[in-house]
This record gives C-alpha cells, structure tokens and sequence, in this order.
C-alpha cells in the first residue's frame, strides 16, 4: 500500500506519488506534448487510482481546458479522490497563455474549473506560477476568500521563491508548495526545501523523471523524431544540446544502477525524489495504463545507500561534461 502524509498544517493525507496530468491535455496549445488518446489518459487515471494514488494535479491551461475535462469524466463515481488544480495562468483567442492573478479573473477561472471537473469544491486551489509577481499579495486574499467560502479547502502556490512566500504568509498561511524536483534539478535542497520544513508548509514537487527524459526510453534518434507539436523537442532544454549529450550519458548510468537495484529507471528516478522526507508526495505524469501500471509495481520506495552513492556519482560526471563542452565550445 502506498504510503500517505499529511499536507502541511491542512486535513489532507495524501499518498506519496500522485497523478500528473499535463501531457493529457494533448495538443494543440503551445506546451502540448503531441497526440494524446483521451481513452488512453482515463484508462492511466483509473489504474493509477485502483493500484493506491489518492490524489490528482491538474491546470486549466494543461490543453487549455482539456485536461481538467478528461479528469472531471475520469472521476465521475470516484469523489474520493483528492483534487488539485491551478489558476492564474490564461489564454486568448490565438491560444496564447499569460500570466493574469486579478481577483476578478480568479474567480472566473475557479467556476470554470468546478464546473470542467464537475465538483463542488476544490481540495487544494495552487496559484501556478507567481506572474504578474507584483499581484501576488492580492491574489493569495483572494484565494483565502474561497476558503472561506467553501469552494476550496486548502491553499498553495507553485514555482513561488522564499522571498515570494514570505510576502504572502501573513495574509493566510500556505498549506502546500508545487516545485520541479528530479535528479537533473536538484536546486530547491538549497533554500526552498528547508524554508517548508522550517514553516510547515508540504511539498508536492513535480516532474520526477524531468517530463521522461529519465525514463530510460530516449535516444537522440527518438527525440529528433519527436513531432513539433512536442514541447519537449522545441523548448525545453533538457531535450536540447548542449544539455542532452550529458543527460542521455547519465540516464544510461541510471539504467545500470536500476537494473542492479530490480527496478525500472523510471522507478529509480522517482525512488531517489522521494527519499527526501521533507516531500510529502510527487506528482507523475503517466499517459497510458501500462506506464501507470510499470511505475506501481513497485512495493517500496525506499532507496538503498549503494544506488543513491552510484546516483551521485553519475551526476557529478554529468557536471563535469556539461563544464567540459561549455569550454571547448569555440568563443
Ligand atoms: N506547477 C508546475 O508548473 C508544473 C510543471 C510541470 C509539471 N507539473 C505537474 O507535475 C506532473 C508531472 O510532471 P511531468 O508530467 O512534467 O513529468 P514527469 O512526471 O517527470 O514525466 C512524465 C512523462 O514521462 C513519461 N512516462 C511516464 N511513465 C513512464 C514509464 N513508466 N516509462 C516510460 N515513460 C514514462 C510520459 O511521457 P512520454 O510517454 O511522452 O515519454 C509522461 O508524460 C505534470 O503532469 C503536472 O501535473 C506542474
């Protein structure tokens, strides 16, 4: 059984992986990740649910709507499962996203998010990024204000610094962090992780096998092939050299040190997320059954000290010829 924890200072348990559901908002939007078979993404969200995950996150802009609506049909029957969703990001009518946190346009984006996921109330409401940085006073008050209200019971903010959380803890206390945390970006260990320890705010990091790049499933050949409708081929730069040569060149270290632990690599990946205690749970993107069901095969996430040394190892070399190629590189 997966294990449960609480959410910062709120009544929310929730089990240590969740459900991630970017890449089944599919195409057509700037940061789709390509074709994407709704069946196929209710299917990933039953089985993730039936083998243990109590809890999915979502975001209006994920498919610009679309997400929130697959999961709305995904849970009917199931209002047992925790639900956490975004504001703050929107579209135009050319489908470009902005960042808009006025109240007036919260309130407008969290009744079209209850009614695409066809529920009374949101269990955890996040601002997803802080943009306009300038207006995030305003909107963690008015977020407070849905607490209030009964439309949402617990509060949390995304991609938010120290700095930016300690502006807006006085006006209402912060129940829950979303950060990026993998083995390729380990950068909140520094400051962020100890500020929520410190202030009892959880941690649901997100991206654990940095959007698959860490599965062990990606070749240069497959990435090239990669449609353009895939942000991943044309914006993100962990899919991109100068970064991909090393990356690939540690996830095949990763595949060995798995292989030796009886895990898959994408099982490692989140094996070593989640060794961090002071994570209440990571959020994982799955689009099929069968990637649900090769993740949640694993009984326990504990990761022994002979794998996390040899994980270390791997990232260091990674450093080291990421610094190598930068130098090489004609000035
Ligand atoms: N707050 C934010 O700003 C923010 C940002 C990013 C993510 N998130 C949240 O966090 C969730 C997870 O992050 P993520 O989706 O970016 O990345 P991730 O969980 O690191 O990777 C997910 C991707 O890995 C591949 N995959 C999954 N299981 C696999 C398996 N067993 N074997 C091989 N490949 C597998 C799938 O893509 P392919 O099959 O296409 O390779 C899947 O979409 C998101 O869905 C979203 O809910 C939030």
């Amino acid at each position: 059984m997966l294990e449960k924890r609480p959410l910062g200072s709120s009544d929310l348990s929730l089990t240590v992986l969740g459900i991630g559901t970017w890449a089944i908002g599919g195409s057509g939007w700037a940061y789709g990740w390509g074709a994407q078979n709704d069946s196929d993404s209710i299917q990933a969200i039953h089985s993730a649910l039936d083998l243990g995950i109590n809890w999915i996150d979502t975001a209006p802009v994920y498919g610009l709507g679309h997400a929130e609506e697959i999961v709305g049909k995904a849970l009917q029957g199931r209002p047992d499962v925790i639900v956490a969703t975004k504001c703050g990001l929107n579209w135009d009518s050319q489908k470009s996203v902005f960042g808009c946190l006025r109240p007036k346009n919260l309130r407008k984006e969290l009744e079209a998010s209850l009614k695409r996921l066809k529920r009374d109330c949101i269990d955890l409401y996040q601002i997803h990024w802080p943009d306009p940085a300038g207006e995030i006073e305003d909107a963690w008050s008015t977020l407070s204000k849905f607490v209030e209200e009964g439309k949402v019971r617990a509060i949390g903010v995304s991609n938010f610094s120290v700095k930016q959380m300690t502006r807006i803890a006085s006006i209402a206390p912060i129940t829950s962090l979303q950060p990026p945390y993998n083995i390729l970006r380990p950068e909140i260990e520094r400051d962020i992780l100890p500020h929520c320890q410190e202030h009892h705010i959880g941690v649901v990091a997100y991206s654990p096998m940095q959007c698959g790049l860490l599965t062990g499933t990606w070749t240069h050949k497959r990435i090239h092939q990669l449609p353009d409708t895939d942000w991943r081929k044309t914006k993100n730069p962990s899919f991109q050299e100068p970064e991909l040569g090393a990356n690939l060149q540690l996830v095949e270290s990763l595949k060995g040190i798995a292989e030796e632990e009886n895990l898959t690599p994408a099982q490692l990946a989140i094996a070593w997320v989640l060794r961090n205690k002071v994570l209440t749970s990571t959020i994982v993107g799955m689009r099929s059954k069968e990637q649900a069901e090769n993740i949640l095969s694993l009984k326990s996430w504990e990761l022994n000290m002979n794998a996390f040394q040899a994980i270390e190892t791997g990232i260091a070399q990674r450093i080291q010829t990421l610094k190598l190629s930068k130098a090489q590189k004609p000035q």
